[in-house]
């Protein structure tokens, strides 16, 4: 029997880097794995990665009418749930003389407005026992450079681990934060074009890292598997996954 047998996982933002890394890692241990993006070509590449213990469901993570129907084709599929990784995220960078309303607006709808429904939608199915995990940032501890909004949509998410965390304790079920440093998922090319700047801001944290190094979407993904089922003495934490960067 392999170690996720049995399981019904819900992934947001599965589709690629992290939440794709968790998705494979759920489904090569048996799990039945549902993830979610907004970009269709995407989901079907992931699907086709992951095999038939997946399934792809297209939905923007910032649109509570989506999150509603979400909820729904979850219930229909799965029934219950045994874990809710709420993972879907954006990032983008601005000094605050050149930040927009939309900007900040579209942080906050994808990382903050989106992962807290997205919870309130599916908590009704989460069994007891089982484990939310929510994608946070080391930029939450940190004071970096054009990064004040990204840095506040997810030091709020930081905020409502804990909140959720004591919400749900009468359920039973867990609620965590994961916190990646730098990690090569891809989310850096997608989102500072042209690639010298990538580049340029990758070679900026291997060298500012403690470890000298980025991470991998896999070293995360195994951090939030242990958060979703193996750390059943753990509530309204966060772990991070981060080189050192926030505590060393
Ligand atoms: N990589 C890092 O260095 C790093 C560090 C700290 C925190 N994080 C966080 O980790 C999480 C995953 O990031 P990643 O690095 O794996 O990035 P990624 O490869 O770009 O993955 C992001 C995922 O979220 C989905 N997504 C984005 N906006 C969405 C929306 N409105 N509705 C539904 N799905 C949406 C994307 O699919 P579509 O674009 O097709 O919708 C994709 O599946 C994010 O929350 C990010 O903020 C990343």
């Amino acid at each position: 029997m392999s170690t996720y047998d049995g399981k019904k996982i819900v992934i947001t933002g599965g589709s690629s880097g992290i939440g794709l890394a968790a998705a494979r890692l759920f489904a090569d241990g048996g799990a039945d794995v549902l993830i979610t993006g907004r970009t269709r070509s995407t989901l079907d590449a992931a699907l086709e990665q992951l095999g038939d213990k997946a399934v792809g469901v297209r939905s923007d993570a910032a649109s509570l009418k989506a999150i509603k129907a979400l909820a729904g084709t979850v219930r229909e599929r799965f029934g219950a749930l045994d874990a809710l990784f709420v993972n879907a995220g954006v990032t983008a960078s601005a000094p605050l003389e050149a930040t927009t309303e939309e900007m900040y607006d579209e942080l906050f709808a994808i990382n903050t407005k989106g992962p807290y429904f997205t919870v309130q939608a599916l908590a009704p199915l989460l069994r007891e026992g089982s484990g939310v995990v929510l994608t946070t940032s080391v930029v939450n501890v940190l004071g970096l450079d054009a990064l004040s909004v990204y840095s506040a949509s997810k030091a709020a998410l930081r905020s409502m681990t804990r909140t959720l965390a004591r919400e749900l304790l009468p359920r039973k079920v867990r609620v965590n934060a994961v916190s990646p440093g730098p990690i090569d998922s891809g989310i850096l090319d997608r989102s500072s074009p042209p690639a010298d700047v990538v580049e340029a801001t990758k070679e900026t944290y291997r060298s500012t890292i403690p470890m000298q190094r980025l991470g991998s979407s896999e070293e995360v993904a195994a951090a939030v598997a242990y958060l979703a089922f193996g750390a059943t003495f753990s509530t309204g934490t966060e772990f991070p996954v981060d080189g050192g960067a926030s505590q060393l």
